[in-house]
């Protein structure tokens, strides 16, 4: 079994995980889960993020190959192609995308310019579907549930699981987004559960918990069946939907999800600029509520 050098960027802002997978057997490398500054306030957009990643991919002289997003992401902007277009490398998501795009563009007001086929990526990824990151296989699970286009990649003994699990102590992402389902979280999740137990899962998101003052992304399939809060420990598919309709039920909106979700399903490029040159994102007034 291969065993990815993985080497993760936290974004205390967004809470976000970002990682850099190598292959051990060469220089090759994916980023996944990228994230773009941005500070809402002031509509200013920065790199430092992507450039630590881009830094640290020049300091082990690695070659990336596949910049890759686990879902659209409601809670930080993608700086997907800012590193595919230095790096050279491919962009690439979950095959269900479009379902996402359908949504969002009517709720964007998009325009007739945006295409919702998911063809600003130059990979949509199947459920089952394999592709190289050096001499690595990485193989794609479809783990719908927090949105319908949501993906794991495993690589090895690796796996990238998006927004499905969280620490153990922590839990499992809602479920309430457009699309979203706690059933069909459930499932995914067993799916995650179903790798090996020694299996590595790097998370995309952290916000410590009760207990715990340190900030935390890593844990295995083993740790997770047996302690995770929402699913572990032998909590019936029942308890689950329950618990999680309920809680998503009191949860406010991400604080940036109106600027991520308009970036991030155009692959993390901004809007066409507007007649007078200038670059916008929109706050739709009343469309999210009905969701
Ligand atoms: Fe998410």
């Amino acid at each position: 079994m291969i065993r990815p050098e993985v080497t993760s960027f936290f974004d205390e802002a967004t809470n976000a995980v970002c990682h850099i997978v190598r292959d051990p057997g060469s220089m090759a490398c994916a980023v996944i889960d990228s994230i773009l500054d941005f500070d809402m306030a002031s509509g200013t957009i920065s790199q430092t993020s992507a450039d630590a990643v881009l830094a640290e991919v020049a300091r082990q002289g690695l070659t990336v190959e596949w910049v890759l997003e686990s879902h659209v992401h409601a809670d930080h902007l993608s700086a997907m192609p800012y590193i595919a277009e230095r790096a050279g490398a491919k962009m690439g998501i979950g095959s269900r995308i479009d379902e996402v795009q359908r949504v969002f563009g009517k709720v964007f007001n998009a325009g007739t310019d945006f295409q919702m086929d998911g063809s600003q990526f130059d990979a949509l990824f199947e459920d089952g579907d394999t592709f190289a990151i050096g001499g690595m296989t990485a193989r794609v699970i479809h783990t719908p549930g927090h949105t319908p286009a949501c993906i794991t990649y495993v690589v090895g003994d690796a796996a990238f699981v998006g927004d499905t699990l969280f620490m153990p102590d922590f839990g499992t992402a809602r479920c309430d987004f457009p699309g979203g389902s706690a059933e069909v979280l459930y499932e995914s999740i067993q799916k995650v559960l179903a790798l090996p137990d020694e299996t590595r899962l790097f998370l995309c998101h952290d916000y410590k918990a009760p207990g715990r003052d340190e900030f935390r992304w890593e844990t295995t399939v083993a740790e997770e069946k047996a302690a995770n809060v929402h699913v572990g420990g032998g909590k019936t598919r029942d308890e689950f939907v329950a618990f999680r309709t309920e809680r998503d039920a009191k949860l406010g909106m991400p604080k940036l999800i109106l600027p991520s979700i308009q970036v991030n399903m155009r692959a993390g490029r901004m809007p066409p600029p507007e007649d007078d040159g200038e670059t916008y994102l929109k706050i739709p007034l009343g469309r999210m509520s009905g969701l």
